[in-house]
């Protein structure tokens, strides 16, 4: 949980930053008393989904799409700096940016590595995938989360959000 001691703002990783956020206009996205400690929401700006976590590590606000295969990041459960993913269980680090834990079908990793698939304990094993499915499975990769640069203005939290 945060507490007076945290920053209000996580700073972005070196190079996460979104593409097209750096030059892109603040806009507001809610105010600060909105968002409870290690609460997350979904803003939405046009077909733009943004999820806006306060984690341990400060507020961040990043793309509400698993980078994995897309499914909504707030629909999941946060746990410190760490957002679980509901649809294969991945689980990213909101403050690093980095996968923690991979998601159950396998695939590559942001830097191209393989990581075989994984049955979670409370389910049984999965009928084997048609060869197709294994290969796309096996070739779609999870990469690292983008960041959107973010400033409290009179209570507000805005971010650089490109239209
Ligand atoms: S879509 Fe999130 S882990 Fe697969």
């Amino acid at each position: 949980m945060r507490d007076s001691e945290t920053p209000v703002l996580c700073p972005i990783p070196p190079g996460f930053v979104a593409p097209g956020a750096d030059g892109a206009e603040f806009v507001p996205l809610l105010a600060l008393g909105d968002l409870a400690p290690g609460t997350m929401r979904r803003v939405s700006f046009g077909d733009l989904d943004v999820l806006v976590a306060a984690t341990d590590a400060g507020i961040v606000v990043t793309d509400d799409r698993c980078p994995h295969m897309s499914a909504p990041l707030s629909l999941g459960t946060l746990d410190g700096c760490a957002v679980a993913c509901v649809l294969h269980r991945g689980t990213f680090d909101l403050a690093t940016g980095e996968t923690v834990t991979f998601p159950t079908t396998g695939g590559l990793d942001a830097d191209g590595v393989s990581h075989a698939p994984w049955n979670p304990a409370d389910t049984g094993p999965k009928p084997e995938p048609s060869a197709s499915k294994a290969s796309a499975r096996a070739l779609t990769r999870t990469r690292r989360l983008r960041f959107y640069p973010t400033r409290v203005e009179g209570g507000v939290l805005e971010a650089r959000i490109p239209r």
